[in-house]
């Protein structure tokens, strides 16, 4: 069952509120519905446009694109050739803005960091970013309007290392680095879900792990940044693997331990605050999170899902408590008008969530 009446969720949290919100028995539950995509690359990358149209991208240069709600998919990433051999990588994020264009990044190191753009669906791609720094190694990438979008990486001289697009794509440069502040040693981002970059109501935010405790940086305007302690437990292959915010006063924060998919203890933090301050979730996810997302729509302002390959949890307030729902394994997660939820991760599988 697909539909849950998030209504009937909320009056049965709001009775329990002070006790821990724990929900009634016999609503309800929100379950993924599975859309079999007919691959068994794993999907990192996930872009849904609309409760029809999404884009994912991952392993092998695959990036799929439905059109129907998740019914059929179609093939439609970079063709391999002679001279760029696209079979070779590893799509871990995408944008996209219609069933046309769409923006992909493939990660890892020297000049398997790429962008490439295209603007028909993907009949056509177009290489316009190829890494050429030996100590980059690019993470995410996000944009805060159609025009002007930016691409993280790993630390560069001490810095993480950010480029800029302000044309949809098509050209990039590398930020000057005077305003980046200064990474640790071994801090980085996690190229897992695409959420380690994340922009909103023009304010920048980079999670990052790899220390502890772990940090999340933030911007006014993506070229002046702080960093504040994120409240999650960092260290090698643990720390913040997705940070998103609703508003400009309001994010969530959540990863873990990568090695340990199971570990629920500090793994989840919030910000009321523009994300100067962050605290500790009360009630964590039951597991190591990759990937998180806010609900939008009206009934849903505090509304929030958590992925990682352990399941599935949702919060009803903004980030404190969070419930786990589904026990699949999903790496992405991203929520669109409707309100509808997309999900992607390994052995090729998508899922869908429709809020009532
Ligand atoms: C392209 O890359 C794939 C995956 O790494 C590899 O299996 C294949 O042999 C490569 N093709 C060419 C023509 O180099
Ligand atoms: C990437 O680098 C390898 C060798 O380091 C080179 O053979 C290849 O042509 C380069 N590919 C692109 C697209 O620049
Ligand atoms: C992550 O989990 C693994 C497996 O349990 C453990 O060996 C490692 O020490 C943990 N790392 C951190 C930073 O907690
Ligand atoms: C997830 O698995 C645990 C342990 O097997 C089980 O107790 C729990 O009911 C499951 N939760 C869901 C939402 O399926």
């Amino acid at each position: 069952m697909a539909r849950l009446s998030w209504t009937a969720l909320l009056v049965a949290a709001l009775a329990n509120t002070g006790a821990g919100l724990s929900i009634a028995r016999g609503l309800p539950r929100p379950t993924w519905k599975l859309l079999p995509t007919g691959t068994t690359a794993r999907f990192r990358g996930l872009a849904p446009v609309s409760d029809k149209i999404a884009w994912v991208s991952g392993l092998g240069g695959t990036v799929l694109r439905t059109t129907d709600g998740g019914l059929t998919w179609a093939s439609v990433g970079p063709a391999p050739s002679e001279s760029d051999n696209t079979t070779a990588l590893d799509f871990r994020d995408i944008e996209a803005w219609s069933a046309d264009k769409a923006i992909i990044l493939s990660i890892g190191e020297g000049n398997s960091s790429r962008v490439y753009v295209t603007g028909d669906g993907g009949a056509s791609w177009t290489r316009s970013f190829t890494n050429e720094e030996d100590a980059a190694f690019y993470d995410c990438i996000a944009f805060e309007s159609p025009e002007r979008g930016m691409a993280m990486s790993d630390p560069v001289d001490g810095k993480i290392r950010l480029i800029e697009t302000l044309d949809g794509g098509q050209s990039w440069n590398i930020v000057e680095s005077a305003g980046m502040v200064p990474a640790e040693d071994g801090e980085a981002g996690f190229a897992a879900s695409g959420t380690c970059l994340a922009t909103t109501a023009g304010r920048w935010y980079v999670a990052a792990g790899g220390v502890n405790p772990s940090r999340i940086f933030r911007s006014g305007d993506g070229y002046t940044w702080d960093v504040s302690d994120a409240a999650i437990a960092g260290g090698e292959g643990a720390g913040v693997f997705s940070v998103q915010f609703r508003d400009a006063e309001h994010g969530i924060a959540v990863g873990g331990n990568y090695s340990d998919p199971t570990g629920n203890i500090n793994n989840a933090a919030w910000t009321k605050d523009g994300g100067v301050t962050w605290l500790p979730a009360t009630a964590f996810p039951d597991g190591y999170r990759s990937g998180s997302a806010w609900v939008p729509g009206r009934g849903f302002c505090n509304t929030a899902l958590a992925v990682g390959p352990s399941g599935s949890d949702f919060t009803l307030d903004g980030g404190k408590f969070w419930h786990r729902f589904d026990n699949g394994s999903f790496d992405s997660v991203e929520c669109v008008e409707g309100p509808v939820c997309w999900a992607s991760g390994e052995k090729g599988r998508v899922a869908r969530l429709v809020l009532t």
